[in-house]
């Protein structure tokens, strides 16, 4: 089987990597080349365009930034769409809106392409360790066909119905992620204003159930004021506009969700969009 894969940031480049590590022959395309030397090394072949990458290939995965470059690199110059073989099977892994997957199936199939949306939840070390989880969206053969693959690249992959229901479910959990960091580094900062010390509020609130587990992950990072990025603070940014754009679109209220987008605007402009998304803390932390 011939794999393309298409972005190679801080997650592609380790799921493509996983996959050439299990033997797969893949026909590799990034942006900036340099972030594929390491595959290219270890046997992946190099492709010159979107387009040289997918042409011959039976699947291709994309692992791009947002909804605005999958659809450039799907559909521009040199554009992927145009040259998949017929009945081949486009992966989109991206964190995108449901409605743009939706979409992108339409305009796949309008080519002779299959289209599945398959974001993962996990960040670098999980996409290192292939220990990811894949929310997928299409048709139920098509994942049966893909799982393999994924399972080489992640822990499990869950099929949670058609095209865009993928990118419904991943949008929801980086919603939850999102507010759970913001409201964490809201209360510690006031706990620190009023003379506790980081580290004991830390222990505390991690003890308590009303704490998200997934926080004790990011301790260290906000205890040592590390936030060399895993998630970048503007990805994180990204996937709060592409919930509250979907809620406008299904004329869902999304009060807590619009303001906290706000806040990691604001860090943006701190300087912080390319450090890890737990730099919130930071952000509210650090008064002028
Ligand atoms: N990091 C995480 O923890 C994590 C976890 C789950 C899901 N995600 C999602 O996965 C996707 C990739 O994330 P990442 O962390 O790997 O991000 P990243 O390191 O910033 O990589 C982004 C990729 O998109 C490409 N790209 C961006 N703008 C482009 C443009 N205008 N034209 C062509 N290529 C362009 C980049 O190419 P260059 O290399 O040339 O910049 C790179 O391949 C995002 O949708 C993100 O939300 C990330």
């Amino acid at each position: 089987m011939k794999i393309g894969f298409i972005g190679l940031g801080i997650m592609g480049s380790r799921m493509a990597g996983n996959l050439v590590k299990n033997g797969y022959q893949l026909k590799v395309y990034n942006r900036t080349k340099e972030k594929a030397d390491k595959l290219i090394k270890a046997g992946a072949a190099w492709a010159d365009s979107p387009s040289e990458a997918a042409n011959e290939v039976d699947i291709l995965f994309t692992m791009l930034e947002k909804p605005k470059v999958v659809e450039e690199l799907a559909l521009g110059d040199s554009g992927f769409l145009n040259s998949m073989k017929k009945d081949s099977l486009w992966i989109d892994s991206s964190t995108v809106n449901p409605s743009f997957s939706e979409q992108m199936a339409v305009v796949a199939q309008n080519k002779g392409v299959r289209f599945m949306d398959a974001p993962v939840s996990g960040s670098k070390k999980p996409a290192e360790d292939a220990q990811l989880l894949f929310l997928v969206g299409g048709e139920k053969s098509q994942f049966e066909q893909a799982k393999p693959l994924f399972l080489k690249m992640g822990k499990d992959a869950l099929h949670i119905g058609p095209a865009g229901k993928g990118s419904a479910m991943k949008i929801m959990i980086n919603q939850l992620l999102g507010q759970s960091i913001l409201a964490f580094s809201e209360s510690l900062n006031l706990g620190m204003a009023m003379g506790i010390d980081k580290k004991t509020g830390m222990d505390i609130l991690l003890k308590t159930p009303v704490t998200a587990p997934i926080l004790d992950l990011f301790r260290s990072r906000i205890e040592n004021n590390e936030y060399e990025p895993n998630f970048p603070l503007r990805h994180l940014q990204k996937d709060l506009h592409l919930f509250t754009e979907t809620a406008y679109e299904l004329n869902q209220p999304s009060p807590l969700t619009n303001a906290a987008k706000e806040v990691y605007a604001l860090a943006k402009h701190k300087n912080m969009a390319d450090l890890d998304f737990t730099a919130v803390f930071k952000y509210l932390h650090e008064k002028e």
